[in-house]
């Protein structure tokens, strides 16, 4: 790949994360609150992890699992089984964990699913869990 492409993605990549922005304030709106005023989050907050998380969200899930973490990004119809719908998932945190690190093919899952842990750090891998549960939807049985 040439240094332009890389660039180019590097800069489509950055398009995404300020485009996605809003969502991730309005799934902690305590942090719009917070950052309205100017403050600054602690780092190890969870409004902070959301919101670090919603980025990495923003840059490596959306194509697939989509904006709304629905499961119908633009290349969703593309894979059978689809992207999960993440809104609406069952699994815990470990699993989210586990799954985004070793992907899918290593859970008995879809190899679509890609395994992450070698490109994200931890922080970032553990931002995307707590952003995840934040946006989580289901009804608690
Ligand atoms: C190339 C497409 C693609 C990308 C990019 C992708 N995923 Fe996935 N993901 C999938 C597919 C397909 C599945 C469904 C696997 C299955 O059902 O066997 C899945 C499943 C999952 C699951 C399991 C959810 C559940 O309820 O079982 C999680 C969590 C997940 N993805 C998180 C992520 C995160 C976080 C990212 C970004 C770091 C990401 N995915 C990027 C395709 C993708």
């Amino acid at each position: 790949m040439t240094i332009d492409a890389l660039r180019c993605m590097r800069a489509a990549a950055l398009t995404l994360a300020c485009a996605l922005l809003p969502l991730a304030s309005e799934a902690a709106p305590s942090a719009t609150d917070a950052s309205a005023q100017g403050a600054l989050l602690p780092r190890d907050s969870r409004d902070a992890g959301i919101f670090r998380g919603g980025l990495v969200y923003a840059n490596y899930c959306v194509t697939c699992h989509g904006f709304n973490a629905d499961g119908n990004g633009r290349a969703a119809r593309l894979y059978n089984p689809r992207p999960a719908n993440l809104r609406m998932s069952d699994k815990n945190d470990a699993y989210f964990g586990l799954i985004i690190r070793q992907g899918g093919e290593a859970m008995g899952r879809s190899q679509f699913m890609p395994p992450w842990g070698a490109e994200l750090t931890d922080e970032q891998v553990n931002d995307l869990v707590i952003y995840l549960r934040s946006i989580n939807a289901r009804p608690k049985e």
